[in-house]
């Protein structure tokens, strides 16, 4: 986009949310799968916009931001929403500046928070039993996405050998792997599930000067505690080897917060190995989609990192192992 476009989206969103557009600004502050993160710096304020490119379902924005009050509540800090005029937390960018939803949250100041740092599993552990300590009822039922993994035809995306591009030839190494991934996967049981933020990983915690700050309420939806702590373990302390002493003082943290989730092996890694296969699959269509070549580069980007870090189930095992080593090994809740 020109300098001359960041400008024009930068006074249209103003427009949208209501604030005075006088030397207002927009910068890209990152793209995700979802959509593309702005900084609109307007009379010495900071705002950060999500622009949701694959359009929004304001019923998961309502979820999002329910829980993210009740969160609030109990500790648990995320960026305030800004709304329209009207009172709703989306607003719709002109056709002819892509026609996307979009929402407004106060910018937060702060690197991402670090696996590595010496006061993260603590501070990971208490942020996870504040959110299972709510056990707030989830209405709604599950997204496929974290629960199945639909026939997928693997050999079909992975393209014919002569004309492999590089993300498909790591597709066909990773092919073994993903067949025992989706053997891991099972629904969850409709007694267990509670609502969950379901994306609790570091690119979603600001590390401010005023402590941790959760973003990205969006996938907000029914989950099981116990899925919920095994992905976030997964995503904090295994991408580089798994880090056991980090895992051993989150669970501990978690069990002094309060929190009673317990990781059961042949159960607990269902949605992350779910939400794996899945991502895989969506983002290799999208790299064949010719109806969208304008996302192919990125999708191709995104697959081969997340091909290279495949979890196997050995890293499940071991994760589960380190979780239950503050439990005496004996996987029971602290009472
Ligand atoms: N309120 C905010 N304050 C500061 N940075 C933000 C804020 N919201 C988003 N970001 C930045 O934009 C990135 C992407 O935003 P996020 O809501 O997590 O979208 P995505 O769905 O792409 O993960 C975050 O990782 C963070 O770096
Ligand atoms: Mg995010």
């Amino acid at each position: 986009m020109t300098e001359r476009s960041h400008e024009e989206l930068a006074s249209v969103l103003c427009d949208l949310f209501g604030l005075a557009a006088a030397g207002a600004d927009v910068t890209p502050v990152g793209r995700g799968a979802m959509g593309q993160v702005w900084r609109l710096t307007v009379s010495g304020a900071s705002y950060a916009v999500k622009e949701h490119l694959w359009g929004v379902d304001e019923r998961a924005v309502a979820r999002g931001a329910a829980f993210q009050r009740a969160a609030d509540a109990v500790g648990v800090r995320s960026p305030r929403n800004v709304p329209t005029p009207g009172g709703g937390l989306v607003g719709h960018l002109p056709e002819a500046l892509g026609g996307s939803g979009v929402r407004l949250y106060e910018w937060q100041e702060g690197p991402a928070a670090r696996p590595d740092a010496a006061e993260t599993p603590q501070r990971l552990g208490k942020l996870m039993a504040r959110l299972h300590g709510l056990a707030l009822e989830a209405k709604d039922p599950p997204e496929p996405w974290y629960e199945t993994v639909d026939e997928v035809d693997w050999e079909h995306l992975a393209g014919a050998s002569a004309a492999r591009q590089p993300w498909q030839e790591q597709l066909v190494e990773a092919l073994p792997g993903l067949r025992s991934l989706a053997a891991l996967v099972t629904p969850s049981k409709p007694d267990d599930r509670i609502l969950c933020h379901l994306d609790v990983q570091c690119s979603n915690v600001v590390d401010t000067d005023r402590g941790w700050v959760l973003l990205d309420w969006d996938d907000t939806g029914a989950g099981c505690a116990d899925r919920e702590m095994a992905m976030a373990l997964l995503r904090w302390f295994a991408s580089d080897g798994v880090d056991g002493d980090a895992i051993g003082r989150t669970m501990t943290a978690y069990r002094e917060a309060g929190g009673t989730a317990v990781l059961d092996p042949e159960r607990s890694f269902a949605m992350h190995a779910a939400s794996c296969l899945n991502f895989v699959a969506a983002q290799a269509r999208l790299a064949l989609d010719d109806a969208h070549a304008e996302h192919h580069a990125d999708a191709e980007k995104r697959l081969i990192n997340v091909l290279t870090a495949l979890p196997d189930l050995a890293t499940y095992r071991e994760v589960e192992r380190f979780a239950m080593s503050c439990d005496g090994g004996k996987g029971g809740a602290a009472t």
